[in-house]
């Protein structure tokens, strides 16, 4: 499963008007995500102001310790919740209404979900906050889904790493402007914090606007819907040429493979032996990220540079929302370069010393002062190597791993693995923090450890390699009976693919 992609079909790839129009208003939604994932840090106190005050209200007397961080808990948690139902359900959709048209019909939850969490002040409701974020959870979800699906079929095979990278950096840059917005003297505040949280109707409001404008997925309309004149007209615009019998006969094909294979459903991808190996890669892959402990940093960062000693640790959380972002680009531009394999493993490697680095700094805070630094650097080296690899690479892989078969069912496990392991994550950090103390990142350690070892041993090069390539490659794997390739094979695979 060596094949390699000819010169000149990728580096004649070319970055068009609406390819870029189209993969900028598909990560609106992955810039929801983001902005949701970290709108809720930094007003804690504020919101809990609220839901003290509307409680005494109706209660005549104040709101008990447990009560109030029980409500507080559910109220960031439960959005995890709807991103797990939200990325199950993706399958329910695209394959109906298409890739497109499935994200312009998901912001109808944007738009509820902003009126719940915007109009709960007013109408003294905790319930309708957290009723809209478990909405807002549920159009999380299924754009984790919608998003690098879209993305990765309308990309040109060449720069699908770099584009599939724009789904994380949507993701990035929505939880840094939630870091910003919600200070103190933006609209982190009593009076404006629904507006923080209501915000997103903008958001989805711009994306209504322009989804209309982008195309539909052509290996949608072609290989589901058999329209080959349309998705012929689509692939000319997106590539600005009017030659685009390459990706059209690249698309015949996998539509071929695909009148074998026809749907598949979820139980059918676990019980095929043919989707064995990259269900586990995926699976493995989604873990990699949420288990490397990133999230214990994002939904914890404020409180861990507190206890590191840090005097400002609201402007180190945002130093790492910076750091995050920056880095991401830095992967955007090398992707198709280093490839996914190597970055992925530099990526945990780092992490896994940054950890080590973190762990020092933490347990000597009490000897030596300047640990503080130390640990900001740490925090901010596990950030910047997150980024490299782990952060990006396991949203697009998927898409890459699968032909159009049995993409959406395994985009939904894969959707549905990331946040459940994003959710233990929140929901059991702080907890066995409390048990192990300063040590706490050794656990992450020993699981990015884990899942270097797996990347290296399991995780083939899918760069400069087209969708069929890459199925025909385990395809044949399957056939031979779950032979395994070694790591050189699986490294070189499309190792030496220009850009
Ligand atoms: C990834 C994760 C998300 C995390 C983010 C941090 O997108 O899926 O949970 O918060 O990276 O940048």
């Amino acid at each position: 499963c060596s094949k390699k992609l000819p010169l000149h079909s990728t580096v004649l790839q070319r970055i068009t008007f609406p390819l870029m129009l189209s993969v900028g208003t598909a990560v609106i939604g992955s810039l929801q995500f983001g902005y949701n994932t970290g709108v809720i840090n930094a007003p804690q106190k504020i919101i809990e102001k609220f839901i003290n005050e509307t409680y005494f209200e109706r209660y005549q007397e104040p709101i008990s310790k447990t009560t109030l961080t029980a409500i507080w808990s559910v109220a960031v948690s439960i959005f995890s919740v709807g991103g797990i139902v939200g990325s199950f359900s993706v399958g329910l959709f695209v394959n109906r209404f298409g890739r497109r048209n499935s994200m312009l019909m998901a912001n109808v939850l944007a738009f509820i979900a902003a009126a719940l969490m915007g109009f709960s002040k007013i109408a003294h409701s905790w319930e309708m906050l957290i009723v809209g974020r478990f909405v807002v959870g549920l159009y999380s979800g299924l754009s984790t889904g919608f998003v690098p699906m879209y993305v990765g079929e309308i990309s040109p095979t060449a720069l699908r790493g770099a584009l599939g990278t724009f789904h994380q950096l949507g993701i990035v840059v929505g939880i840094l402007i939630a870091q910003v917005f919600g200070m103190e003297a933006i609209m982190g505040n009593d009076d404006l914090w629904p507006l923080l949280l209501g915000f997103i109707f903008i958001l989805a409001l711009i994306q209504c606007i322009l989804l209309p404008l982008c195309p539909k997925s052509p290996r949608f309309l072609l290989i589901n819907r058999n329209e080959e004149n349309k998705a012929k007209a689509v692939l000319k615009k997106l590539r600005g040429t009017t030659d685009v019998s390459s990706d059209m006969q690249e698309m015949k094909e996998e539509s071929r493979q695909m009148m074998r294979e026809k749907k598949v459903t979820i139980p059918e991808l676990f019980r095929s032996h043919l989707y064995r190996q990259p269900l586990l890669i995926a699976v493995v892959l989604q873990l990699s990220q949420q288990l490397s402990g990133i999230n214990a940093v994002f939904y914890y960062s404020t409180r861990i540079f507190e206890k590191a000693g840090v005097e400002q640790p609201v402007y180190a959380t945002i130093g790492a929302g910076v750091v995050n972002t920056a880095f991401t680009v830095v992967s955007l531009f090398i992707v198709e370069r280093a490839g996914r394999r190597s970055l992925h493993m530099l990526g945990l490697l780092g992490m896994a010393v940054s950890a080590v680095l973190m762990t020092i700094a933490m347990a000597l805070l009490d000897q030596l002062k300047w640990m503080s630094y130390l640990s900001i650097v740490a925090i901010f080296a596990f950030v910047a190597f997150f980024e490299l690899g782990p952060g990006p690479i396991p949203w697009f892989i998927v898409a890459e791993l699968f032909s159009q078969g049995p993409r959406p069912s395994a985009f939904a496990v894969a959707g549905f693995s990331n946040w459940t392991a994003n959710f233990i994550v929140g929901m059991t950090f702080q907890y066995v923090e409390e048990l192990c103390g300063p040590y706490v990142f050794i656990i992450f350690t020993v699981l990015l450890l884990f899942f270097l070892v797996f990347t290296y041993f399991k995780v083939p090069e899918t760069k400069g390699r087209t969708f069929d390539e890459i199925t025909a490659g385990f395809r044949q794997t399957a056939a031979t009976g779950g032979e395994k390739n070694s790591p050189e094979e699986l490294n070189s695979l499309g190792a030496d693919s220009p850009l």
